[in-house]
């Protein structure tokens, strides 16, 4: 009898320890181009649902001049097991905002001018988290003039390297221009990155609704 009480005491107890796992996941895919070569799992542990069995480690990257991006991490740090990284530029009272966002304009012109020059691009406080650590990188960007904002391009133009070959997510927000433009600085900045198939565009029309856009993105491509 009290066997049997036991019994049904661990059975609730692994239901309950399986589903809070799938409540909350680590960055999942390891494939994200879908060629059919994700790793297998080397034990015969029990069988979890699709995605959910790397213990992939994700990093978040954002730069965020005015909230936009920094309220786009919470969501996914809401769904995602990942650390969080925010990229500031050098001079803080830097103002982007001042004669109809010149300062902008002229670093992406910058950029323009000579991309592959490092002294185009603005410079940036040093971070504490080391890129290569990480098998999967999501980067959170606004749009600036139609292209990536300055301050994550020079991330990335510096840690281009360290990301050779591991899973980018894209995800951007403008007020209200597409985001084509952003998408091509990111595969200039990181040629051999394994792009998801979608990037995920916020703008400020549907910014309200980032935390079920940001959940479906995911769902669909990474976890
Ligand atoms: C310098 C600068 C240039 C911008 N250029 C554009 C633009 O061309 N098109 C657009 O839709 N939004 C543009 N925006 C608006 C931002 O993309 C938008 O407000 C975004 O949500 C900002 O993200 P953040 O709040 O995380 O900084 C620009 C903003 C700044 C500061």
């Amino acid at each position: 009898m009290q066997n049997t009480r036991m019994k049904k005491h661990w059975t609730s107890f692994m239901a309950l320890a399986l589903l809070s796992l799938f409540a909350f996941v680590s960055c999942g895919k390891s494939d994200p181009d879908n060629t059919g070569t994700e790793k297998q799992e080397e034990t015969e542990a029990p069988q979890e649902p699709q995605g959910n069995s790397d213990p992939e480690r994700c990093l978040i990257v954002y730069y965020s001049y005015t909230g936009h991006c920094e309220e786009i991490v919470a969501a996914l740090s809401s769904h995602l097991e990942a650390d969080v990284l925010r990229i500031r530029e050098a001079d803080e009272s830097a103002d982007y905002n001042a004669n109809g966002y010149k300062l902008g304009s002229d670093m992406i012109n910058a950029i323009n001018k000579a991309p592959d020059q490092a002294a185009s691009y603005p410079a940036i406080k040093s971070v504490d988290k080391e890129a290569g650590e990480y098998d999967t990188i999501i980067v959170v960007t606004p749009l600036w003039h139609s292209r990536m904002a300055a301050i994550m391009q020079t991330y990335l133009f510096q840690n281009s390297n360290k990301l050779k070959g591991k899973n980018i997510g894209l995800v951007v927000s403008s007020a209200s221009s597409g985001i084509s433009g952003v998408e091509a600085d990111a595969k200039r900045l990181l040629p051999d990155g394994k792009f998801y198939a979608s990037s995920l565009w916020i703008n400020h029309q549907n910014h309200s609704n980032r935390a079920r856009l940001v959940k479906e993105w995911l769902e669909k491509n990474i976890i």
